[in-house]
């Protein structure tokens, strides 16, 4: 039995950091939203252990969250373990755009489906929350408020077609050590990004605390903020941790910005959660 899979990426509209808990990690109040730039898996249920297929640059077992998520699976269910998983990356990597954890929860998704539902919703959610901070939000997909540590979904109905461009620079962002630069101070503001979702896009407010600690990091990533604005955006952010900053666009942008050497751009289109793994315009 096999079934391919397209897993979305995701861009944060909005991500507030509440303060440094006792656990190491941040309490967040972000809203992410899924947009159609994916990965795309093939899983079989064939052989036996798990045995990943990713590109050169993705580790293959340990530290690669697809792996993580089958073992999760595996070791939940006390199913015997047998099944081969061919990754085909399009989303970068340290990115901010949940690449991976897309991929872990299409893995749960997919397994539970193959294997006739062993885990109840509550059990997939669990292990997803376990995986990683983003992993819950892509068992739901859409526009979605994370709480917690991103990990509390509550999903939320699909309000704008919103257009998105994605610039990628070619350098990544480590999420922890972003975190880390992060000074104590917040920005973000929760009723002016809600008011403004209710009117049209060109007064979208949206914000990122994060964004000023990966500046930090990268200072060129102001420049690329000002840079999309200028080419029609009516508002550019970082996306998560970053290093991906979006513009946001009234309606798609058919003319490519000019980039330095080693940036990438895709046009992308917020992605309902109906749509979820079935419509991806630009796929691995
Ligand atoms: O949960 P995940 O494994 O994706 O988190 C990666 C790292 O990002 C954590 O180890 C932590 O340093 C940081 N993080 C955080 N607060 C969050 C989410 C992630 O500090 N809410």
């Amino acid at each position: 039995m096999s079934i391919t899979v397209h897993t979305p990426a995701k861009v944060n509209l909005f991500l507030k950091v509440k303060g440094k808990r006792q656990d190491g990690y941040h309490e967040l109040l972000t809203v992410f939203q899924s947009v159609d730039l994916c990965d795309t898996l093939y899983i079989s249920l064939n052989g036996s252990g798990i045995n990943i297929t990713a590109p050169e640059h993705i580790p293959q077992h340990h530290g690669n969250l697809a792996y993580s998520a089958a073992k999760a699976f595996y070791a939940s269910t006390g199913l015997r373990s047998g099944v081969s998983i061919a990754l085909k990356k399009t989303i970068p990597v340290e990115a901010g755009l949940g690449g991976g954890s897309s991929d872990a929860a299409a893995v749960l998704r997919a397994l539970n489906m193959l294997y006739h539902q062993p885990l109840t919703d509550a059990q997939m959610r669990h292990l997803a929350s376990q995986l990683g901070s983003d992993v819950s939000f892509f068992l739901y997909g859409g526009m979605a408020v994370g709480k917690g540590r991103g990990e509390i979904i509550e999903p939320l109905p699909d309000v704008l077609p919103l257009w998105f461009r994605l610039v990628k620079p070619p350098f990544g962002l480590s999420t922890p050590l972003v975190y880390a630069n992060w000074d104590g101070t917040s920005h973000a503001d929760w009723k002016e990004f809600w008011q403004s979702l209710k009117g049209p896009v060109e007064g979208l407010r949206l914000f990122n605390d994060l964004e000023a600690p990966a500046v930090r990091i990268r200072p060129e990533l102001s420049s690329l903020k000002s840079q999309l604005l200028q080419n029609g955006a009516v508002q550019a952010l970082l996306s998560g941790s970053g290093s991906t900053v979006f513009g946001v666009y009234i309606q798609q942008p058919d003319i490519d910005m000019t980039l330095p050497e080693g940036y990438r751009q895709w046009t992308v289109r917020a992605l309902s959660r109906a749509e979820m793994g079935r419509e991806c315009n630009i796929l691995g």
